[in-house]
């Protein structure tokens, strides 16, 4: 089943109003009614003709629950706007639109706030291209398969929450010798590499069929592969705890090695091989 398809079908059944979110969700969301955000058309006016481009977006809003969620039009000129579908976005807000929900931050694909389905794929959208061909709308829906807080922001409470279940931080029984610093090696500390470039987006996590339906229980790959890179970390003394934690039929196991986890993931890396290595561990401990 494609994720946009997924995306239409299981937003539309499972879009709910979600009180509880507003206050754990620490990126910032944009819901104001007007935004200040600067927009490319600030620039200085070029003699290019319009290039006019169509965007649908998921539209859902909590305050009238008993609507249902659907797809609105709005047009662009591409020649009067920056070339990032975020970029387009923050314009429609700016000059049609100042309902449109949708988060961003840092737009450089850092902060992982601008995470959604773009034309059928999860991705960021400050660093997702505009496709200049003007005779295909591009297709916006939030973060397939989650609870929806309003428009394109997707309620990741229940994501962080298993993020704060793996404890992803240092644990040790033994502070170093010197009371102060945790010395590694260089090449230990080159086997984070590829961990440690995660955003923490969960672009991964809902583009993965497994997630989809057990997200109850299965942590799915962007909290699977954190918990693998602290279990990898030479200065970490909890690793054999780490996955005893993970040794039941749900948690880890439910991972089929599907892999859209790393196929989908806009900063290049590969939880589903890191989940793989988690399974190998367990299985030699
Ligand atoms: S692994 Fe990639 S897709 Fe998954 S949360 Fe991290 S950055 Fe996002
Ligand atoms: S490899 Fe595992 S985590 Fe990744 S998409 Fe497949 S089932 Fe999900
Ligand atoms: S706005 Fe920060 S990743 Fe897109």
């Amino acid at each position: 089943m494609s994720i946009a398809l997924a995306s239409l079908r299981t937003s539309a059944i499972r879009a709910r109003v979600a009180p509880s979110v507003a206050a754990p969700v620490a990126r910032m969301l944009n819901t104001s009614t007007s935004s200040n955000m600067a927009s490319p058309t600030d620039a200085p006016a070029t003699k290019k003709q319009p290039l006019l481009k169509t965007f649908e977006i998921y539209r859902w809003n909590p305050d009238k629950p008993t609507e249902k969620p659907y797809l609105e039009k709005y047009q662009i000129d591409l020649n009067q706007c920056g070339p990032m579908v975020l970029d387009a976005l923050i314009k429609i807000k700016n000059e049609q639109d100042p309902s449109l929900t949708f988060r961003r931050s840092c737009r450089e694909g850092i902060c992982g706030s601008c995470a959604m389905n773009i034309e059928g794929g999860n991705t960021l959208a400050c660093i997702s291209k505009i496709n200049r061909d003007a005779s295909k709308p591009v297709k916006i829906y939030p973060l397939p398969h989650m609870y929806i807080v309003k428009d394109l922001v997707p309620d990741l409470t229940h994501f962080y929450k298993q993020y704060k279940s793996i404890e992803p931080y240092l644990k040790q029984n033994t502070p170093p010798a010197d009371g102060k610093e945790n010395l590694q090696s260089i090449e230990d500390r080159k086997k984070l590499d590829g961990l440690y470039e995660c955003i923490l987006c969960a672009c991964c996590s809902t583009s993965c069929p497994s997630y989809w339906w057990n997200q109850e229980e299965y942590l799915g790959p962007a909290v699977l592969m954190q918990a693998y890179r602290w279990m990898i970390d030479s200065r970490d003394q909890f690793g054999a705890q780490r996955r005893e934690a993970l040794q039941n039929k749900m948690s880890v196991y439910r991972c089929h090695t599907i892999m859209n986890c790393s196929k989908t993931c806009p900063k290049g890396l590969q939880p589903g091989a890191a989940i793989a290595k988690i399974k190998y561990m367990m299985a030699t401990d």
